[in-house]
């Protein structure tokens, strides 16, 4: 959804913008255009080969000044702050990018026979493995259910919990056996791998994908300069939600929301790029008036 971004942020020449999953850069280099000569962007990717991808690629943007941080997003507010910087654009595409799926060595997806890791950033954290042979029965399927919406969630975890009894799960195989015993093959979905949903869950657990996701919603909106952005692109319904109420509670606390419908992609771009289907694109207005800083109700904006 470029234009559509694109459009709704409308970055000028000299803005400050962040694009907080700067993934491959895509956004960012557009961006990069709009707001030349003399602007700043601050890019963020927890996944340091991403951020090595979109360096390279934003090289030659010379005009701009561009400030690179293999971190978190959640970190972005406070980095804002530590430069006293206010944005006029943020951008965040949240979830996970198709060079990243298609690296064989990553496991994001079931593809490829390979260890079972999932972490965006390898060196931090523990891999999908720690979680998927540790975790009780019941807190499996409550995450495969709640960050998935998969039906198949109770079998697919009794199946997890069964098998590692003789043996750990180690690799992709091994988690999408685990759920083709789950799912008879009458009951499966044509459309997408009876694997897609648990994979999608595992992989939004073991990078703790929500986690204090509305905080940061916030504390980004109140490092937003008088009439900036934020637009977030979200890819299921737990994210969506998310960012749903957090714009609504800021909507409440003076800010515009722009969005109470949130835009879709059109027919074209969903046959372009299937994984396009299920994105919504939610953004959020400081209004000139409101100075900076947000209300003390909506948690530290720092
Ligand atoms: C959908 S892609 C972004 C694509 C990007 N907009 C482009 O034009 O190429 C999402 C990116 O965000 C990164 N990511 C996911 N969660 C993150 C987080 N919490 N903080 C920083 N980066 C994150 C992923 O590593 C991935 O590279």
């Amino acid at each position: 959804m470029m234009k559509e971004v694109l459009e709704v942020l409308s970055p000028k020449p000299g803005d400050v913008v962040v694009d907080g999953t700067v993934g491959l850069g895509g956004h960012a280099a557009r961006m990069c255009d709009m707001i030349a000569p003399e602007g700043t962007l601050l890019a963020f990717d927890r996944d340091p080969e991403m951020l090595a991808e979109a360096e390279l690629r934003l090289a030659s943007k010379q005009t701009v000044k561009r400030i690179y941080f293999n971190q978190d997003f959640r970190t972005a507010a406070h980095e804002l702050a530590a430069r006293s910087l206010y944005a006029n654009g943020i951008l965040l595409d949240l979830g996970y990018n198709s060079a990243q799926v298609d690296d064989p060595t990553r496991a994001f997806s079931f593809k490829h026979d390979v260890p079972l890791d999932m972490r965006f950033n390898p060196a931090l954290g523990e891999p999908a493995t720690a979680k998927v042979n540790r975790m009780s029965q019941v807190q499996l399927e409550t995450a495969i259910f709640e960050l998935a919406d998969e039906k198949w969630a109770g079998p697919i975890s009794r199946q997890i919990v069964e098998r590692r009894k003789t043996q750990p799960l180690r690799t992709t195989n091994d988690l999408v056996e685990c759920v083709l015993a789950a799912i008879p093959p009458r009951a499966r979905e044509k459309r997408i791998h009876p694997a897609t949903r648990t994979f999608m869950a595992i992989r939004i657990l073991t990078n703790d994908e929500l986690e204090g996701l509305d905080d940061a919603l916030f504390a980004l909106a109140g490092r937003l300069a008088d009439g900036g952005t934020l637009v977030v692109l979200s890819f299921h319904s737990g994210e969506d939600r998310i960012v749903k109420q957090a714009f609504r509670q800021l909507a409440d606390n003076g800010f515009t929301d722009l969005t109470r419908k949130p835009l879709v992609p059109g027919s074209s771009e969903i046959s372009r790029n299937s994984r396009s289907r299920s994105t919504k694109l939610r953004a959020i207005r400081k209004p000139v008036s409101a100075g900076n800083g947000i209300p003390a109700c909506l948690g530290s904006a720092s």
